[in-house]
């Protein structure tokens, strides 16, 4: 059974043929990859779709080559940590699902059962992640517009991707659980040094969320040893930095040929709280 409701009427989708389709005919096609295009025009955020095929690409490349691979390997152990058999899991903001997959992998060799959603507003993310991993049900969708029925999942990941909280909420079970990875103080702190004349370290905002119960937080914190400019400039590209370094921290950038640099994440827990509003 699926969780997928039409983005016109809200009717629960079933599948059809080679499409989804609602009690009132709206009717969606499924790829030749196997994702499902929920987008509608007027979700779209004023013409931006997202990441565009070359952000997807490099983000993919660096992610490839496994700089981040201690973060993914703790995100899914807390996912397993927190799976049920059978659970509902939804990736929101899944990019080109490389953590996605991961999880997918995970909870299939501890025999977890579960079913594995990704959504993205890019279609270009969303069809790497559908070519991927065959087991994660893609569509190409908003996190503020979610096409899945209330109540509908045991866990949602974040991950570096927008927040809709009342979203998250809403699309949660009763008890469900939320994860959640940001970046810690010092991730970067040698590039950004590098590049910058008076870099800041990251402020870490309180944990709190409306309509969740903080569970907990785990620092993911390593060095990282970028040995050509390709991957550091790939790995610049990822960060929001990216679009607010002026000509002379451009210049630094391109000249950067090796670092060693802190990769310092948390991963955050949360349990939707029902005893709110009540
Ligand atoms: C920094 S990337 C992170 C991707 C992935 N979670 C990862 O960590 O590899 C942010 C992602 O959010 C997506 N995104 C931006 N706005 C979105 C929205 N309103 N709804 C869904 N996805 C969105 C982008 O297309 C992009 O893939
Ligand atoms: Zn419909």
């Amino acid at each position: 059974m699926g969780i997928y409701i039409c983005p016109v009427c809200g009717e629960k989708l079933n599948i059809s043929g080679k499409s989804y389709v609602c009690a009132n005919r709206h009717s969606f096609d499924i790829s030749r990859h196997g994702y499902v295009n929920l987008l509608l025009s007027k979700h779209a955020v004023s013409g931006v779709h997202g990441d565009n095929k070359l952000m997807v690409q490099s983000r993919r490349a660096f992610l490839e080559k496994g700089f981040y691979q201690p973060l993914c390997d703790e995100l899914c152990a807390l996912a397993n940590e927190y799976a049920d058999d059978g659970a509902t899991v939804l990736d929101a903001g899944c990019g080109e699902g490389y953590y996605t997959s991961a999880i997918v992998e995970k909870l299939d060799i501890l025999g977890k059962n579960a079913s594995v959603y990704g959504i993205d507003i890019s279609k270009a993310a969303v069809e790497y992640a559908s070519r991927r991993n065959k087991n994660i049900n893609c569509a190409v969708a908003s996190v503020f517009h979610i096409p899945v029925e209330t109540g509908s999942c045991d866990m949602l990941v974040t991950l570096f991707a927008p927040y809709c909280g009342e979203e998250y909420f809403r699309i949660l079970r009763s008890g469900g659980v939320m994860l959640m990875a940001i970046p810690s103080t010092d991730h970067l702190w040698e590039l950004k040094q590098a590049i910058y004349d008076t870099p800041y370290k990251n402020e870490v905002k309180p944990y709190e969320l409306e309509g969740f119960e903080f569970l907990g937080s785990r620092r993911v914190r390593y060095m990282m040893c970028l040995k050509n400019g390709e991957d550091i400039r790939s790995l610049f590209s990822m960060t929001p930095y990216f679009y607010k370094t002026g000509v002379d921290g451009q210049e630094r950038l391109s000249a950067l040929e090796n670092i060693e640099t802190q990769a310092d994440f948390e991963l955050l827990a949360y349990r939707k709280d029902d005893l709110i509003g009540t």
